[in-house]
C-alpha cells in the first residue's frame, strides 16, 4: 500500500516537472515580438526576483544611430532574441542585430540603401514596433517592414534576399484592387509567422483599405486577402448602408498587430474603424470589420468568427493592441480563450474556437443625439459583465481637476460647461465633446501581460479627457483656383487633423503659425515629403500640391496668386467629407496638467478567472508636483509590461522616463531608474550563458521631451 502510495506520488510529480519544463522551454526565450505568438508578454525566467531586484544594474547600451543626436523618431521596438543576437529598429528605420549579451553590434540594414525603397519612393511613417524570424535549415529571416516595403534580410549578414519580391522587398502599395499611387500602407507591427506563410495589414492612408493579407515567406508572393470591408456577396456587406463603401473607403485596418494559435492555425486580428474617424454620415451602418476582433483561418483567410466592439465607431476606438491567448478556468473548466484589451477600458474575452464570450456581453443603450447633418449613430453598444472596465467611462462636473486651486478650477470649469460630456459613447458635436477615454485609451498599442500560472492580467492605461470638436466643410466651388485657395483645402485635408483649423496645433502637436521664419519653401516641401520624428512623410502627395500648401502655411504672397494647376485636387472630396474636426486636443489646464482629476495613468490586475481587479495603482508621476507633497497622480504611458515567474512586472511606458519593476502580487514598486530618454515600448526578457537580462528601447520624443537611440539592458552584476 505504502509503496503504491509513493509511487502514485512519484508519478504525479514526474507530471508535474515535465509541465513544468514544457512550460520552461515555451516561455524562456523571446523569439517573437510579445514574447510568443500568444502576445502574454511572460518569461519563465526566475534568476531575478523580488529579493534581488534592487541589485539590477546596467548591463549595456547600445546607440541604434551611432550617437547622431538629431532629430529621433519614437523607438517603439519590441526587440527579439534568437540564440545569443538581438534583432531591433532604430528610430531611423535601419534594422541591426547585437550580440545579445554584450550589446556590440554584429551588422544593420539600411532600408534607405535598397532599390525597392529608391525605387517606390515610400519612406513613410518613422515608427516600426518590431521585426519577426522564420527559419529553414540554414535559411534563416528576418522578416521587416519599413514604409510601404516589407523586407526578407538574411538574419546572419544583414543582407537582403535577393529571390523575396522584387530585389528583396515586397511593395505593399499593391494588391490590394485599387491605384497603387493612392493607396498608402505602412505596417508599424511585426508581421505574424506561421509555417510559411506571414501575416500583415498596417497603417493606412484614408484612402486605403485595412485588408489583412498573407504572403509567402520564401518569395514574398501574396497568398490570401480578407476584405476588412466586404465586397459584394462576402458576410458583412450588407452592414454597410452605402453598398460601394468598400470601392472607395479606407482604414477599417489592423494596425495593432496579430495573435496566433499555432495549434490550431487561427490567426486573430484587432481592427480599427473606418474612415473618418469621428464622422459616420457618409458611412452609416454597424460598418463591419471595422472595431471588430476577427479569428482567420491561418492557411485560408477564411473567417471563423468575429465580434464588435463600438458599432458605427465615432470616437477613434480603434482595438489598440494584439489579443492575448490564455486559458481560463471559469467555473472549474478550463477554456483556451482569446482576449482583448481596449482603448474604452473594456476587456473582451471569448472561447477561441467559437467566439462565445467566456463572460456575458450585453447591448446597453446609449445617446444618439446628434446635430451632425446625415450622421447616424447606432443605439446601442456591447459591455461585458466581467470584468469591470480598468479606466473611468465618464465624465462629470465632479471629474473635474481641483488640485490647482479656485482661478484654475474656474477656468477649466467654465469650459467644461460648453461641452457635451457623459458616459462614454457620448456623440461628437460642434460645441465639443469630452472624450474619456480618449483617443489613446484607456488601453493602447503597448498590450497587457498575463501570468499563465496564476491569469493575472496585467494593463497599464491612461486616463486622459480629449476634446472633440467638429466643424462643418463648406462646398467649395469649382472652377480655377489659385495656390492659395488650393493650398488651404489640401491644408484640411493633409494637415489640419494634427496642426489645426489655425495652425496653432494643440496636444502633442506644434504650431506652425510662424512656419516662414524657420522654413524656406523647398524646405517645407522636404519636411512634408520625409516627415519627422510624430509626422508622417506625404509622398504620396504631388510636388504641385506640395507647393501650394507650402504657399499656404508660409504666406508666400506672390506663390499664392499663381494658379493651381495639379490635377490631384478634388473639389468634391472635401465637401464630400460633411464635417472635420478641429485638431486632436487634450482638455487640459492653462498650465498643461490634465482637467480631469487624478489618476491619469493607472496599471491595474485583473483575475481573468473570476473577472475581479486584484489591485490597481497610479502609474507614473510629475516630480514637482509630488515634491509639493501631492499624491502620485499618475501620468500618460504608452508601451506594455512584462510579467516574469519571478514574481516582477517590468515596465517603462511613462512619460516620467523611469523603468520599473513591481511586485506582481500586490503592486508594490520594488526598483526603478531613469531611462536616457522615455521608454515607450515594451521590454524583452532574455537569458544567455546562465545570466538573465531584461531590455528596453528608450526613444522617447513624444511630448516634444527628450529623445534617444539607446537601448539599455540590465541584469545583475554578479551572475
Ligand atoms: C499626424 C500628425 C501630423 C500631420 C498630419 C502633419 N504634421 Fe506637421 N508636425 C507634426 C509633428 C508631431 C511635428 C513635430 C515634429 C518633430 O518633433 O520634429 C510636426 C512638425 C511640422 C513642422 C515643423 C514645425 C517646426 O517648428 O519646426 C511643419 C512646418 C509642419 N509640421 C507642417 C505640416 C504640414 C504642412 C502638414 C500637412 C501636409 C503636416 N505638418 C501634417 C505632426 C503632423
Amino acid at each position: 500500500m505504502v509503496q503504491k502510495k509513493y509511487q502514485v506520488i512519484l508519478s504525479l510529480s514526474l507530471v508535474v516537472i515535465f509541465f513544468a519544463c514544457k512550460e520552461n522551454t515555451l516561455y524562456t526565450n523571446w523569439t517573437v515580438a510579445g514574447g510568443t505568438q500568444e502576445k502574454i508578454h511572460y518569461s519563465s525566467l526566475d534568476q531575478l526576483d523580488t529579493n534581488n531586484v534592487k541589485q539590477l544594474s546596467l548591463a549595456w547600451v547600445y546607440h541604434a544611430e551611432k550617437g547622431d543626436s538629431t532629430h529621433f523618431g519614437p523607438m517603439q521596438c519590441n526587440p527579439i532574441i534568437v540564440g545569443n543576437i538581438l534583432y531591433g529598429v532604430s528610430p531611423k528605420l535601419k534594422l541591426f542585430a547585437l550580440d545579445a549579451s554584450s550589446g556590440k553590434e554584429l551588422w544593420q540594414f539600411d532600408p534607405a540603401d535598397s532599390i525597392a525603397n529608391k525605387s517606390w519612393h515610400r519612406k513613410t511613417v518613422n515608427m516600426n514596433r518590431g521585426v519577426a524570424y522564420w527559419a529553414e535549415g540554414e535559411d534563416k529571416r528576418i522578416l521587416f517592414t519599413a514604409g510601404s516595403v516589407a523586407y526578407a534580410v538574411n538574419a546572419l549578414n544583414g543582407k537582403l534576399i535577393p529571390s523575396f519580391g522584387k530585389d528583396g522587398g515586397i511593395n505593399l502599395n499593391q494588391g490590394l484592387d485599387r491605384d497603387e499611387n493612392t493607396v498608402f500602407v505602412a505596417p508599424t507591427s511585426p508581421v505574424t509567422v506561421y509555417k510559411n506563410l506571414f501575416f500583415l495589414s498596417g497603417l493606412v492612408g484614408d484612402e486605403t483599405p485595412g485588408h489583412i493579407r498573407a504572403f509567402d515567406v520564401r518569395t514574398g508572393k501574396q497568398q490570401w486577402v480578407f476584405h476588412t470591408i466586404p465586397y459584394p456577396g462576402e458576410p458583412g456587406y450588407e452592414t454597410w448602408e452605402d453598398t460601394t463603401a468598400y470601392k472607395y473607403l479606407g482604414s477599417t485596418n489592423s494596425w495593432a498587430g496579430f495573435s496566433l494559435d499555432e495549434k490550431r492555425g487561427i490567426l486573430f486580428a484587432p481592427i480599427g474603424n473606418p474612415t473618418n474617424d469621428f464622422y459616420g454620415g457618409k458611412r452609416r451602418g454597424k460598418g463591419l470589420y471595422g472595431n471588430c476582433l476577427v479569428a482567420l483561418d491561418a492557411m485560408t483567410g477564411k473567417k471563423l468568427w468575429h465580434f464588435q466592439t463600438v458599432h458605427h465607431d465615432v470616437w477613434d476606438m480603434d482595438l489598440p493592441a494584439a489579443p492575448a491567448l490564455v486559458t481560463v478556468k471559469v467555473n472549474g473548466k478550463a477554456i483556451d480563450a482569446v482576449l482583448q484589451t481596449t482603448k474604452t477600458g473594456f476587456v473582451f474575452m471569448f472561447d477561441r474556437v467559437t467566439g462565445k464570450p467566456i463572460f456575458p456581453i450585453s447591448e446597453s443603450p446609449v445617446a444618439i443625439n446628434t446635430s451632425l447633418e446625415d450622421e447616424k449613430l447606432w443605439p446601442t453598444q456591447p459591455r461585458p459583465t466581467l470584468p469591470k472596465p480598468f479606466v473611468r467611462q465618464i465624465f462629470t462636473k465632479d471629474d473635474l481637476n481641483t488640485l490647482f486651486g479656485a482661478s484654475t478650477y474656474q477656468d477649466i470649469k467654465s469650459r467644461y460647461d460648453t461641452y457635451r460630456s457623459g458616459r462614454m459613447f457620448t456623440p461628437p458635436s460642434e460645441e465639443g465633446t469630452i472624450i474619456l477615454p480618449g483617443y489613446d485609451g484607456g488601453g493602447e498599442w503597448g498590450g497587457p501581460a498575463v501570468d499563465p500560472t496564476t491569469n493575472l492580467l496585467y494593463v497599464n492605461a491612461n486616463e486622459m479627457a480629449w476634446v472633440l470638436t467638429m466643424v462643418k466643410n463648406k462646398p467649395e466651388k469649382a472652377g480655377v483656383k489659385t495656390n492659395l485657395e488650393a493650398g488651404s483645402i489640401l491644408y484640411k485635408q493633409y494637415c489640419m487633423g494634427c496642426h489645426g483649423p489655425d495652425r496653432k496645433g494643440g496636444g502633442d502637436y506644434p504650431s506652425i503659425v510662424d512656419a516662414e521664419k524657420k522654413y524656406t519653401t523647398s524646405k517645407l516641401i522636404e519636411l512634408i515629403t520625409t516627415g519627422r520624428r510624430m509626422m508622417p512623410g506625404f509622398n504620396n502627395i504631388s510636388t504641385l500640391d506640395k507647393q501650394a500648401i507650402a504657399s499656404f502655411v508660409l504666406n508666400a504672397k506672390s506663390d499664392q496668386q499663381k494658379i493651381y494647376t495639379g490635377k490631384s485636387l478634388d473639389v468634391s472630396k472635401d465637401s464630400n467629407l460633411g464635417y472635420g474636426f478641429t485638431g486632436y486636443n487634450k482638455f487640459l489646464t492653462k498650465d498643461g496638467y490634465p482637467a480631469i482629476s487624478p489618476p491619469w495613468g493607472t496599471l491595474s490586475a485583473i483575475n481573468l478567472n473570476t473577472g475581479k481587479l486584484e489591485w490597481k495603482i497610479p502609474f507614473g508621476e510629475f516630480k514637482e508636483l509630488k515634491e509639493k507633497g501631492i499624491p502620485t497622480t499618475g501620468r500618460e504611458n504608452y508601451g506594455g509590461p512584462l510579467v516574469t515567474a519571478g514574481g516582477l512586472l517590468f515596465i517603462a511606458a511613462t512619460a516620467d522616463g523611469k523603468f520599473r519593476a513591481f511586485n506582481k502580487r500586490t503592486g508594490e514598486l520594488l526598483w526603478e531608474t531613469d531611462l536616457p530618454a522615455s521608454g515607450l515600448a515594451t521590454p524583452s526578457m532574455y537569458t544567455i550563458n546562465g545570466k538573465q537580462f531584461v531590455v528596453i528601447a528608450c526613444g522617447g520624443s513624444k511630448w516634444g521631451g527628450k529623445s534617444s537611440d539607446s537601448y539599455v539592458a540590465f541584469a545583475l552584476p554578479n551572475k
